[in-house]
């Protein structure tokens, strides 16, 4: 199906007619089959109240018809989940679970991309649905670029998990969802993710077959910014092999597209694990970013806050100054480039990549950092959602300027 761009007026309409037949849309209806949440959707059907959906009428129905409606899973256990760790499957129902619980908050937006072995790449997006405008300001925070960066994937989670839960209770986040929009995209290379679970923790790549039994490229060199001015590799056995060509992998393809059709994106986050690291354009160049200056002040800013959580130590930077090499083809430049802001009506955005826990000193030559101790999940989230809570309300009032 073809990404149709959620306008607040499409959404509005939606949650007149309907509050969730936004989940009817994804096309891979075997698998939605197999979710509880259609229960309670086909409920306004069986009652004769869903004349105005009827374009999603065969949806439904195939759904009702399936065969495996006995398999559906059972509803995540949101009391347990940050006690483990967990699979794309599950967490695609957590998500969609959440906007089921958090109706007037969250939209799932299905569909943004298609792996190569054919799973999903989604979005959800939260925010106050009462409080739509057209240039409501809207912030990006990505999650799994890197499959072995489990913990990217918990906060992602734990992040939805905060700004739902308090909205209406903590003056903050209900001010935060009024005034803007976060959009979240939880499980960017599920393919490399389910890889990372089944056959080689440490993979790091998406899973493209580059031929003679060779997978995977670097999604994070990928993007359609500076690609392949060094600090990527042309092998394709490289752990930064940087692809056939600029935006040549569906899962970057896909968020570069979504990216484009939004309103007004005035600043965007990418997870990584780990470093204890706030880093900020550019990746491409030992340059200074024409914004340098508002972006140090909130990265630094952001480091701050985070230290005044649970006293964890992150250092705020230019991509470039902590990374001998060059990166380039990387998120970070890409959300700041050229390209991104004149799709986003010339707004420029704050970009950044985020290392997470832990430290590289606690990572024991750096492997074993990938793999936080679960307890340290949620930790973790609580230090990151404060810095979000800051990141959001700052920008909003001070979104960069044309330079
Ligand atoms: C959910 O998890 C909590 C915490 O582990 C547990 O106490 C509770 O029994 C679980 N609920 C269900 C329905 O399994
Ligand atoms: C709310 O935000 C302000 C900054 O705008 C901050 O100083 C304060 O600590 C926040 N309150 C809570 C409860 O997080
Ligand atoms: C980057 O520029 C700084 C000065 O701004 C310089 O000290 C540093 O050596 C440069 N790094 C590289 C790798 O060129
Ligand atoms: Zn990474």
């Amino acid at each position: 199906m073809r990404l149709m761009p959620l306008t607040a007026a499409f959404l509005l309409a939606l949650a007149a007619a309907s509050p969730v037949v936004v989940f009817n849309k994804p096309t891979k209806v075997a698998s939605d089959a197999s979710s509880p949440l259609l229960l309670s959707i086909h409920k306004p059907q069986a009652q004769g109240q869903g004349q105005s959906q009827g374009h999603f009428a065969p949806v439904v129905a195939l759904e009702e018809s399936g065969d495996d409606h006995k398999k559906r899973p059972p509803r995540v256990n949101v009391t347990a989940w940050f006690e483990s760790y967990h699979r794309s499957d599950d967490i695609r129902q957590y998500f969609l679970q959440l906007a089921d619980d958090y109706r007037d908050l969250v939209t799932f937006v299905p569909q943004l991309a298609r792996t190569y072995e054919g799973r999903e790449v989604y979005a959800v997006k939260i925010g106050a649905k009462g409080c739509e405008s057209r240039d409501k300001p809207q912030v990006w925070i990505q999650a799994l670029q890197h499959a072995r960066e489990w913990a990217t994937g918990t906060t992602a989670q734990y992040l939805a998990h905060h700004f739902t839960s308090r909205y209406g209770k903590s003056s903050n986040v209900t001010k935060i969802l009024r005034a803007a929009e976060i959009i979240i995209i939880p499980n960017m290379n599920p393919d490399g993710y389910e890889f990372s679970w089944d056959a080689d923790r440490l993979w790091r790549k998406n899973r493209r077959n580059n031929g003679n039994g060779i997978y995977g490229v670097d999604l994070n060199r990928n993007w359609p910014d500076h690609w392949g001015n060094g600090g990527s590799s042309t092998d394709p056995d490289a752990e930064d092999y940087g692809g056939p060509h600029a935006n040549s992998e569906p899962e970057v393809r896909g968020l570069v597209n979504f990216f484009k059709s939004q309103r007004r994106v005035l600043g965007a986050v990418d997870l990584h694990t780990h470093a204890q690291l706030i880093l900020r354009p550019q990746g491409y160049t030992n340059a200074s970013s024409p914004h340098e200056a508002e972006m140090k002040h909130v990265g630094d800013t952001m480091a701050q806050v985070i230290k005044g959580v649970h006293e964890m130590e992150y250092t705020s930077a230019r991509l470039h100054e902590v990374s001998p090499l060059l990166t380039s083809g990387s998120t970070v430049d890409w959300f700041y480039s050229d390209q991104a802001a004149s799709a986003n009506g010339g707004q420029r955005a704050y970009s950044y990549a985020f290392e997470l826990r832990p430290s590289p000193e606690g990572s024991e030559g750096g492997k074993i950092g990938f793999i936080l101790p679960i307890e340290e999940v949620v930790p973790l989230g609580e230090e990151i959602a404060a810095a979000m809570e800051y990141f959001v309300e700052y920008i909003v009032k001070n979104p960069l300027k044309e330079k």
